[in-house]
C-alpha cells in the first residue's frame, strides 16, 4: 500500500470492536514512530501516556465529546468503545509552536495505527480534569487524545465534495466529504 492509499484508509473511527484489545506494546510502537517526527528546533517537548486498562478507559470515556456534527448520537455504546487511548501532553507554558508539533506527531500515530489495521480518532473535545486524573503529568497539560481500536464501522470518503460536515446514513455508514484539489490549491 502506498502513502496515498494509506491516507485514504486512515479515517476517524468512532465505533470499535472493544473486545479486540489494542495492546500497550502496539501503542508503544506507534509512539516510537511519532518519536521520529520532525518538530520545531528538534526540542521534543511532547510526552505521551498510554491508557489500555479497562477501569481507566471507563473513567476517560464520559469526558469525551464525539462527532459534533451528529448531534443525535451520544457516542459509542458499551462494547463499541476504544480499547486504548494515547494522551499527548504539552508543557504548561505555551512556547515553540507546540500545537504544530502535536498535529505532526498525531498524524504519525494515526498513520502508524492504520498500517496495523487499527482505527483511530483524534479528540480535542475532552475534559482536561478527567484526563489529568487518569494520566497525571506534572508541568504538562493534555493537548490531544487519540482513541484507538479495531474498526467497528464503515467510513467512506466522499472526494471532490463541496461540503465539510460529515454524516451517517440510514445503514450506519459514516461519510466524510473532502474538498477537491482545485479548491485547496490556491496557486500552481
Ligand atoms: C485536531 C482534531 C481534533 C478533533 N477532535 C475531535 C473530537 O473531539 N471528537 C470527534 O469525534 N472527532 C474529532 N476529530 C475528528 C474529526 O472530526 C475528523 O478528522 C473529521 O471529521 C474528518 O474525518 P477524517 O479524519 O476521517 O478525515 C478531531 C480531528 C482533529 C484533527
Amino acid at each position: 500500500m502506498n502513502l496515498y492509499e494509506l491516507a485514504e484508509k486512515t479515517r476517524s473511527y468512532r465505533i470499535f470492536q472493544e473486545e479486540k484489545q489494542v495492546t500497550s506494546e502496539q501503542v508503544r510502537e506507534m509512539i516510537a514512530v511519532a518519536g521520529m517526527a520532525p518538530c520545531a528546533s528538534n526540542l521534543q517537548r511532547l510526552r505521551f501516556s498510554i491508557v489500555t486498562d479497562e477501569k481507566e478507559r471507563n473513567l476517560l470515556f464520559p469526558g469525551i465529546g464525539w462527532a459534533g456534527y451528529i448531534t443525535e448520537w451520544e457516542g459509542p455504546a458499551p462494547g463499541q468503545r476504544p480499547s486504548a487511548y494515547i494522551v499527548i501532553h504539552a508543557p504548561c507554558e505555551e512556547k515553540y509552536f507546540t500545537g504544530i508539533d502535536v498535529g505532526i506527531v498525531a498524524s504519525y500515530i494515526v498513520l502508524s495505527a492504520s498500517t496495523a489495521g487499527v482505527g483511530s480518532c483524534m479528540l480535542l473535545n475532552f475534559t482536561p480534569e478527567t484526563v489529568n486524573a487518569v494520566a497525571p503529568a506534572v508541568g504538562y497539560r493534555p493537548q490531544l487524545l487519540i482513541a484507538l481500536g479495531y474498526p467497528g464501522e464503515t467510513v467512506l470518503l466522499e472526494k471532490n465534495n463541496d461540503k465539510i460536515r460529515y454524516w451517517r446514513d440510514g445503514n450506519g455508514v459514516h461519510h466524510v466529504p473532502k474538498l477537491s484539489l482545485e479548491t485547496i490549491i490556491l496557486k500552481g
